[in-house]
C-alpha cells in the first residue's frame, strides 16, 4: 500500500469516526450505557434546544449548558448551566453520563463535579436524562411514561439566570426549595453573581429583585389576578406577547407565563447588570430585542459600581471610579462586571504633615446623588476655612 492509499484510507477512518460521534448522540436523550464528552451534544426531539459543553467568551473554562439550537437561534444563547461553580478546562477528557442513578459531570481526572445529587433510594432502577422542547433537562427512570410519570429531577427546579416559558419562579414550602434566577458574575463567569429575581416571600406575591439576597431594590409591586398584570409594572397592560399566571396553594406559589404565539421564542434574564431583560427573538435581524427590563433606570440597581465607584445613567460605560481611584479588578471592569468597585491609585497627600498639602486631596462631582448611609462632614463643603477641611482628612481616608 503507498503513503496515498493510506493516507486517504486514515483520512476515511477519521472521516467514519468523526460521523459516528455525531449518529451516536444525534439524539434528546442520555442513557444509563452513553455519556457525553468533548463536542457532543443532545439536542430536543423539535431541535429547538441543545446541550453540550460551552466556554462564555475568552474564558478558558468549560460548563456544560443549555442553548437553543443553532438553526431557531443563530446567537449562541446559554439559556442553563449545569456546574457553574465548577468548571472544567478539558472538554474532551470530562465527561457527563448517568452513574447511580444520577446525571453525574466527571472532570478530567474522573471526579464528579457536578450532580443531580439524588439519594439512591429515589433512583432505584436506571434513569435516563431528556432534553425537552421546552428547555427543561429532565432525568427520569428509563423507559417510564415522560407524559404521565413525575419527573425525578428536572433543571426548570434548579434555574440558573434564565427563565423560560412555562418554567417556575417561586418556592415550595414543603420541601423548602425556592425557585430564582440567579445572574452570571460577568459575561464570561456562569457562577452566581449577586443579582437575584425571586418571589416576595412573605406571599404579597409580588416579585423582587435583591443585591446579594438581601437588600431588595426593585419590587413588581403586587398581582392583580383580574387583569394579570403587577400594580408596579403597569406597562403590562400593552404587553400583548405574553401570559403571566400564578399558582399559590398549601405547598407551593409561583408565577409561569407561556406566550400566546408558541412561535415566539423568549426569555427572562437576570443580567449581570442586575436588571431583569424581557426579550424576544427577532428572525429577521437574527438579534434579541430588549422587550421590557426593570428597574428601568441602570443606577437603581444597588451598589452596581462597588465601593468608590459612580454610576452614569447617560454614558455607555455605566460605572467609573471617583478621581484618584481605577478599577479594582480591571479584567471585571471590562466584561461590565462593576461590583470589585475601585482603589486609590493616588496617595493622599494629607498623610504628609503639612496641611498645605492636604489642601491638594479633594474632587468636585457635580450632579451626583450621594449613596445610602453616607457619612459626610457637612461643614467643609460649604466652607473655605481651614480648619473644617481638617476634619476632611478624616472623611477621605
Ligand atoms: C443503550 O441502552 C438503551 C436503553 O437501555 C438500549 O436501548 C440501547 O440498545 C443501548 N445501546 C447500546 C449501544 O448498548
Ligand atoms: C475576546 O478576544 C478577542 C480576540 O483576542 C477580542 O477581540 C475580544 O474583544 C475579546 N472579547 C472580550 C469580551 O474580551
Ligand atoms: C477534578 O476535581 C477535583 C475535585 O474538585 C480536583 O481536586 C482535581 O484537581 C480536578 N482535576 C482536574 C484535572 O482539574
Ligand atoms: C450536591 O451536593 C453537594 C454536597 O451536599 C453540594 O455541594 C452540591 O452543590 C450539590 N450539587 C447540586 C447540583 O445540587
Ligand atoms: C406524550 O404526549 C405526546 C403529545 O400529547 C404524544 O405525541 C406522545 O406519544 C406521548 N408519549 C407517550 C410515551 O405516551
Ligand atoms: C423547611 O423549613 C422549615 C423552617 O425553616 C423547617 O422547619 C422544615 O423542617 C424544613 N423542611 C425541609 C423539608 O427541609
Ligand atoms: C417580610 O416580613 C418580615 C416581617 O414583617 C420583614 O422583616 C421582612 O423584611 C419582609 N421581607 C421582605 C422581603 O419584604
Ligand atoms: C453577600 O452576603 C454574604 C452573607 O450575607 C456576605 O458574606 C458577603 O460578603 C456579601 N457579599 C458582598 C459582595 O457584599
Ligand atoms: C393564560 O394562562 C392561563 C393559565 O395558564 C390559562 O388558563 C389561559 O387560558 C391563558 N390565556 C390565553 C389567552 O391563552
Ligand atoms: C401538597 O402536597 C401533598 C403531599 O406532598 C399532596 O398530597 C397534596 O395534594 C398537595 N396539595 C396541593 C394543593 O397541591
Ligand atoms: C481592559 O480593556 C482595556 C481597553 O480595552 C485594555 O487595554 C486592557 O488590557 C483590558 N484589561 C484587562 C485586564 O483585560
Ligand atoms: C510627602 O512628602 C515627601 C517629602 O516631602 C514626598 O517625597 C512625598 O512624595 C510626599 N507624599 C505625597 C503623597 O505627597
Amino acid at each position: 500500500m503507498d503513503a496515498k492509499t493510506k493516507r486517504s484510507l486514515v483520512l476515511l477512518l477519521c472521516l467514519c469516526l468523526h460521523l459516528k460521534t455525531h449518529v451516536c448522540l444525534a439524539a434528546d436523550t442520555i442513557d444509563a450505557n452513553q455519556s457525553l464528552s468533548g463536542d457532543q451534544t443532545i439536542v430536543s426531539a423539535g431541535k429547538v434546544f441543545e446541550l453540550g459543553f460551552f466556554k462564555p467568551g475568552n474564558s478558558s473554562n468549560y460548563y456544560i449548558g443549555m442553548w437553543y439550537s443553532k438553526q431557531l437561534v443563530s446567537l449562541e444563547t446559554i439559556v442553563w448551566v449545569a456546574n457553574r461553580e465548577t468548571p472544567v478546562s478539558d472538554r474532551f477528557s470530562s465527561v457527563l453520563r448517568i452513574s447511580d442513578g444520577n446525571l453525574v459531570l466527571f472532570n478530567e481526572s474522573n471526579t464528579p463535579i457536578w450532580s443531580t445529587n439524588l439519594s439512591s433510594t429515589t433512583t432505584s432502577g436506571s434513569a435516563q436524562a431528556i432534553l425537552l422542547d421546552s428547555g427543561n433537562l429532565v432525568l427520569r427512570t428509563a423507559g417510564s411514561n415522560a407524559n404521565t410519570s413525575e419527573p425525578l429531577w428536572q433543571s426548570f427546579d434548579h434555574p440558573a439566570h434564565t427563565w423560560l416559558p412555562g418554567a417556575r419562579i417561586g418556592f415550595n414550602t414543603v420541601t423548602n426549595q425556592t425557585l430564582i434566577l440567579t445572574s452570571w458574575k460577568s459575561s464570561e463567569d456562569p457562577a452566581p453573581g449577586l443579582f437575584t429575581l425571586e418571589l416576595d416571600p412573605n406571599g404579597s406575591n409580588a416579585y423582587l429583585i435583591f443585591w446579594n439576597r438581601s437588600r431588595q431594590y426593585w419590587s413588581s409591586g403586587a398581582w392583580d389576578a383580574n387583569s394579570r398584570i403587577f400594580s408596579g409594572v403597569p406597562e403590562m397592560n400593552l404587553n400583548y406577547i405574553y401570559n403571566f399566571s400564578y399558582v399559590t396553594n398549601k405547598n407551593e406559589s409561583y408565577f409561569s407565563y407561556s406566550v400566546y404565539n408558541p412561535k415566539t421564542i423568549s426569555q427572562f434574564v437576570m443580567h449581570t447588570s442586575g436588571q431583569i431583560q424581557q426579550l424576544t427573538w427577532l428572525e429577521i435581524s437574527s438579534q434579541w430585542n430588549l422587550f421590557w427590563n426593570q428597574p428601568r433606570k441602570q443606577c437603581k440597581v444597588y451598589d452596581l459600581c462597588g465601593a468608590f465607584g459612580s454610576c452614569n445613567e447617560v454614558s455607555v460605560i455605566s460605572c467609573s471610579c471617583l478621581t484618584g481611584f481605577e478599577p479594582k479588578l480591571q479584567r471585571d471592569w471590562n466584561l461590565t462586571a462593576y461590583s470589585g468597585g475601585c482603589k486609590r491609585k493616588t496617595p493622599l497627600h494629607c498623610e504628609n504633615a503639612t496641611s498645605a498639602d492636604g489642601k491638594q486631596d479633594q474632587f468636585k462631582m457635580a450632579r451626583m446623588s450621594l449613596p445610602e448611609n453616607v457619612q459626610s462632614v457637612k461643614q467643609w463643603m460649604f466652607n473655605l476655612d481651614w480648619r473644617p477641611l481638617q476634619s476632611a482628612r478624616i472623611h477621605i481616608k
